[in-house]
């Protein structure tokens, strides 16, 4: 399946925040998307934002079709055998080395030989992934951001057997979703998030040995560099245990320039994981 017009069919592994994003902007582009998850209730709660993105894509003209007639693409399963007809799966499950080389050994009994398996993951190697199947040249990253439907860019990973005929196949799919792409080595963190965890992670040290307000810091950096949010605003709409986990897993691979601020282990012991749980650097309704 080496070719975009070999993909009819797209399997999803995980309806989570990622996941669900990833089928509806493959159900906008035209395709027949089975998104998969371990409990029918994560699955309904996945449907139910494809529901909602297609809504707010219609209602701000981005959407070709009705809505109803993209959300009819997508089905949801708890069985991953349903994903046997899938041309293409992506994964978005946990970011989880073991619990990902695992889905995908299961992932490579089930769908056709000459199927690329693709992972979402943000911070772990699509080559270690790979492994755990025995198609490692027809394992890729496609690194969607968040949230989905609204972000233009796809960051590819290229594995270390990963073939160019597969590397190909990831950046055409994801322009065929209106996406932008760039390439990476599969190195730790890839290029957004090796840049990325270190830039959250001095913010927020500047704010805690008392550098600027945490204002400030956003304000210097928007206004200072262009970008559209600040350290401390993105750690929260990132979620603080998520940058915790991504710096650690970095950290682990990097050395100590990657080293997880203080700041951000206190807060995420104390549950404030940022505007998911309304608190993090800032409070949220
Ligand atoms: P999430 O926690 O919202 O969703 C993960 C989903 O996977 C959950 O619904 C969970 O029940 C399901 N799941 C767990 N094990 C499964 C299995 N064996 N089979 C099927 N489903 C399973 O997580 P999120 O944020 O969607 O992240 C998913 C992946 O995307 C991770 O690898 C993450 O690093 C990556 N990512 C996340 C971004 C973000 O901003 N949230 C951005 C870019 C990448």
């Amino acid at each position: 399946m080496d070719e975009l017009s070999d993909i009819d069919v797209v399997g999803v592994v995980g309806a989570g925040t990622m996941g669900n994003g990833i089928a509806t902007a493959a159900a906008a582009a035209g395709y027949e998307v089975v998104m998969r998850d371990i409990e029918r209730d994560y699955v309904d709660r996945g449907l139910d934002a494809v529901e909602d993105s297609l809504d707010r894509l219609a209602s701000s003209d981005r959407l070709e079709e009705e809505p109803e007639t993209v959300r009819e693409r997508v089905r949801g399963t708890t069985v991953l055998g349903d994903l046997a007809e899938a041309d293409l799966v992506i994964e978005a499950i946990v970011e989880d080395l073991d619990v990902k080389r695992e889905v995908f050994a299961e992932l490579d009994e089930i769908v056709d030989d000459g199927v690329v398996l693709a992972s979402n993951t943000s911070t772990l190697s699509i080559t270690t992934i790979a492994a755990a199947t025995d198609r490692v040249g027809d394992v890729v990253g496609l690194h969607f951001m968040n949230p989905v439907p609204v972000m233009k860019g796809v960051e590819v990973v290229d594995g270390e057997r990963t073939r160019e005929t597969v590397v190909a196949l990831a950046h055409a799919f994801a322009e065929d979703l209106g996406k932008e792409t760039w390439e990476s080595d599969d190195k730790p963190g890839f290029v957004t998030n090796r840049i990325l965890m270190p830039w959250i992670n001095e913010g927020v040290r500047a704010y805690d040995e008392g550098v600027a307000t945490k204002a400030d810091i956003d304000r210097g950096m928007t206004l200072g560099t262009n970008v559209p949010m600040g350290p401390l605003e993105l750690a929260d709409h990132i979620g603080l245990d998520v940058v915790l986990h991504a710096s650690e897993t970095l950290h682990a691979e990097l050395g100590d320039r990657y080293k997880p601020a203080y700041l951000v282990k206190r807060k995420v012991e104390a549950g404030d994981l940022g505007k998911k749980t309304g608190r993090g650097f800032y409070t949220y309704d």
